[in-house]
């Protein structure tokens, strides 16, 4: 299923949590939206997925409006969604089998169907036989398999991912985010990721939003977005992920300092020695490396380029005109 918003707000008292949101979802997908703590995330999350209505704008599933409905159509609705959550939101009162049969007993499914359906639902997240398990009794990541077999009991549609890693470790979280692709081709899901961590995108999404207070301000498939950011929080998400900017040295006093990104077949060619034999440029390299973004190789180098302005357009120039995207840092 597509969601479509169009000029979404949520206002609380004079701070725009939720600022003039327009975005297209499409079907099939796993749609990342990241940004920083306050960025109106868990806002724009509670608008798509009809916890809270919009001050202004709409909600589109598919062809049907969804943020005006009254209370019955309201729950017939929310049955083809599914949510998971940071802090897992798991009954500790029941075990693992009795917390994803739940949504099926609030539909009133008989009790052999619930049974079948839930030894399944194990099997698929990979807790064969550990149904009986106390939540208490489990790991991090295994509570979240339970709370994604939870949220897929009732076949939704759309699964949202609030922040569902954020607690667990880098392995698990590969793991879990390996699932969650991995549901989401079998079932023909669109998950809806919400992170503030562009590792999550990386290895999970095709698409994804860059929010920052309550607006959109870069968006599109992952890989182009890694190759060619545009704003300078994308840029600053980017810059964390790959540890390049921050802690890093600048040796050179006079060269100019520069970011190049370049992606695919680029990434096995000898660029630099190629520009710096062309034209007598000098690089000074501080820091670089390839990560594998949906598929794609993405490569970055951070370096100085020298030894003066003239052997610096140059080189600028013929990176260019090598596909390679420049950036300086001013
Ligand atoms: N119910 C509310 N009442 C008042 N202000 C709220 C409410 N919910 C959220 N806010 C404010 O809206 C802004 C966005 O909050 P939101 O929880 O959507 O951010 P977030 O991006 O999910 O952050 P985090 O990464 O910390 O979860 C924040 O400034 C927050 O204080
Ligand atoms: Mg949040």
């Amino acid at each position: 299923m597509e969601i479509r918003l169009k000029h979404l707000r949520r206002n609380y008292g004079s701070l725009h949590a939720v600022d003039d949101v327009s975005l297209h979802i499409p079907s099939n997908t796993v749609f990342g939206i990241i940004g920083r703590s306050g960025a109106g995330k868990s806002t724009l999350v509670r608008l798509i997925s009809m916890l809270e209505r919009p001050d202004e704008g709409e909600v589109y599933y598919d062809e049907k409006r969804v943020d005006n409905l009254d209370k019955k159509e309201l729950i017939l609705a929310r049955r083809r969604i599914g949510m998971i959550f940071q802090n897992f939101n798991l009954f500790s009162s029941r075990n693992a089998a009795e917390n994803i049969a739940y949504p099926m007993e609030i539909c009133g499914m008989d009790k052999s169907a619930i049974k079948k359906r839930t030894d399944e639902l194990l099997e698929l997240v990979g807790l064969s036989g550990r149904g009986n398990a106390p939540i208490s009794t489990l790991s991090g990541g295994q509570k979240q398999r339970v709370a994604i077999a939870r949220a897929l009991a009732v076949s939704p549609d759309i699964l949202f991912c609030d922040e569902a890693t954020s607690a667990l470790d880098p392995q698990t979280t590969r793991a879990i985010l390996a699932l969650i692709k991995e549901i989401q081709k079998k079932m023909n899901l669109t998950v809806v990721m919400i992170t503030h961590q562009m590792e999550v995108v990386r290895d999970s999404c095709d698409y994804v939003a860059v929010l920052d207070s309550g607006r959109i301000v870069e968006e599109g498939r992952v890989a182009d977005v890694f190759a060619k950011p545009e704003s300078a929080t994308t840029k600053d998400f980017l810059s964390n992920i790959t540890s390049v900017h921050d802690s890093v040295v600048r040796w050179s006093q006079d060269g100019g300092r520069y970011t190049l990104r370049f992606r695919g077949s680029k990434t096995d060619a000898p660029i630099i020695s190629t520009v710096s034999n062309e034209t007598g440029a000098i690089f000074n390299i501080r820091a670089a490396g390839v990560q594998n973004v949906n598929g794609e190789e993405i490569g970055i180098i951070v370096c100085d380029i020298g030894p003066n302005k003239e052997a610096q357009d140059k080189a600028v120039a013929s990176l260019m005109s090598k596909g390679i995207i420049v950036e300086e840092e001013k």
